[in-house]
């Protein structure tokens, strides 16, 4: 008897997760310097780490043959308060992604699916398949959440609607009033995870209030992570905010210690540095604004974008991904059949961005010879 005859059947069918390729990986394998690769392909912020995190990290390093806090309580208190929730509505996690696994675990089965849009972030729907719950995948409108639709595809069994806003890998974003109506809207059996992992990007007045519905009758998940404003993605820090009682169940599901103690001190430091989370915003504005005008003038259609991505089209995206590769320049090809022809890019630096777009321009004549 194989291995596979003995899984669990929702895990036989799923497909493995592709991460943004490393860049020692890529250079192993093309006999590149690793030095000269640069990695646009995560959505990672290419400023760096915050760097009262990285003070705080130094700190921290002698005492790390010690257990970290398993309740995490400075940190949900540092969130809490800038946040203006209670401690008790917050949980941290091993990066966003935890979180998501964790409502599976909690909330999700073959009885009790989700609704999610069919180009969301792919890990929703890998989370449902692993605990083998329904899946129902709605059709966006202008590569935008269509929450009317969302709305009308809510069945008995759905436990859980899953909004990325702004959504990875399309860079638009729902407004905060649409998203009003619908939380209004959906029948109370509804859990809606508003997945917030790139607001800090978004200029403080256009970031939708969703922390206003916790502790309230509404069931409004929110998630948000460390790993893009904050420059903390190696660390793996993420979090939820929710009423007390769904935290109270998340926990049950979680590890004792799924948070590590670096992530932990480095996620409070880099709470108070708004000076960091400014400038990594003004890096995304100008690098959109720079990518925005370089596809125009070479005629490539592009979704415009409200964060630190931008998926354009470039033909058969995988071969451009490769190409580009080869120049040193780590992107991301879009999965399915329906993006098959676009890649995604993240903004890095002025400089990062223009060796990109060179070696974007370059490819794409290679490929068109
Ligand atoms: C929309 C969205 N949600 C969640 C995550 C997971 O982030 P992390 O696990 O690093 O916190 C990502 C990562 O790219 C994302 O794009």
């Amino acid at each position: 008897m194989k291995y596979t005859d003995l899984c669990n059947s929702g895990v036989e069918k799923l497909m493995t997760y592709e991460p943004g390729r490393p860049i020692e990986e890529v250079a192993r394998e093309l006999g590149l310097d690793a030095d000269s690769i640069i990695k646009l392909a995560s959505n990672e912020n290419s400023l760096g780490p915050s760097p009262l995190a990285l003070t705080a990290m130094s700190q921290l390093a002698e005492s790390v043959h010690l257990y970290p806090d398993g309740g995490a309580y400075y940190l949900r208190q540092a969130i809490a308060a800038k946040l203006g929730v209670k401690a008790g509505q917050v949980l941290p996690g091993n990066g966003s992604n935890e979180l998501i696994e964790l409502l599976g675990h909690a909330f999700l089965g073959p009885d009790a699916g989700i609704v999610m849009a069919d180009m969301a972030f792919v890990v929703y729907r890998l989370v449902a398949a692993a605990e083998k719950a329904p899946v129902i995948s709605v059709p966006m409108q202008d590569y935008t959440h269509d929450l009317d639709a969302m709305l009308a595809a809510i069945e008995p069994s759905t436990k859980i609607v899953f909004i990325s806003n702004p959504n990875n890998p399309t860079g638009t974003m729902v407004s905060g009033e649409a998203l009003d109506a619908f939380i209004n809207s959906v029948p109370e059996h509804v859990i809606v995870c508003v997945d917030e992992a790139y607001i800090e990007l978004l200029a403080p007045d256009q970031q939708p209030d969703m922390l206003k519905y916790i502790g309230t009758n509404h069931k409004v998940v929110v998630l948000r992570t460390f790993s893009k404003a904050y420059g903390l993605a190696g660390l793996r820090i993420g979090y939820a905010v929710a009423d007390a009682e769904c935290i109270s169940l998340l926990h049950k599901v979680r590890q004792p210690f799924n948070v590590n103690a670096m992530a932990q001190a480095a996620a409070i430091a880099a709470l108070q540095d708004d000076e960091h989370v400014a400038r990594s915003r003004n890096m995304v504005r100008d690098g959109l604004a720079f990518f925005e005008q370089e596809f125009s003038a070479a005629g490539l259609r592009y979704v415009p974008s409200v964060t630190n991505f931008i998926m354009v089209e470039v033909g058969n995206g995988v071969k451009i991904f490769e190409a580009m590769q080869r120049r040193g320049v780590i992107i991301r090809p879009m999965a399915g059949a329906a993006l098959a022809g676009w890649v995604r890019i993240t903004v890095g630096t002025p400089e990062e961005n223009r060796r990109c777009m060179q070696a974007l321009i370059e490819s794409i004549a290679q490929e068109m010879r």
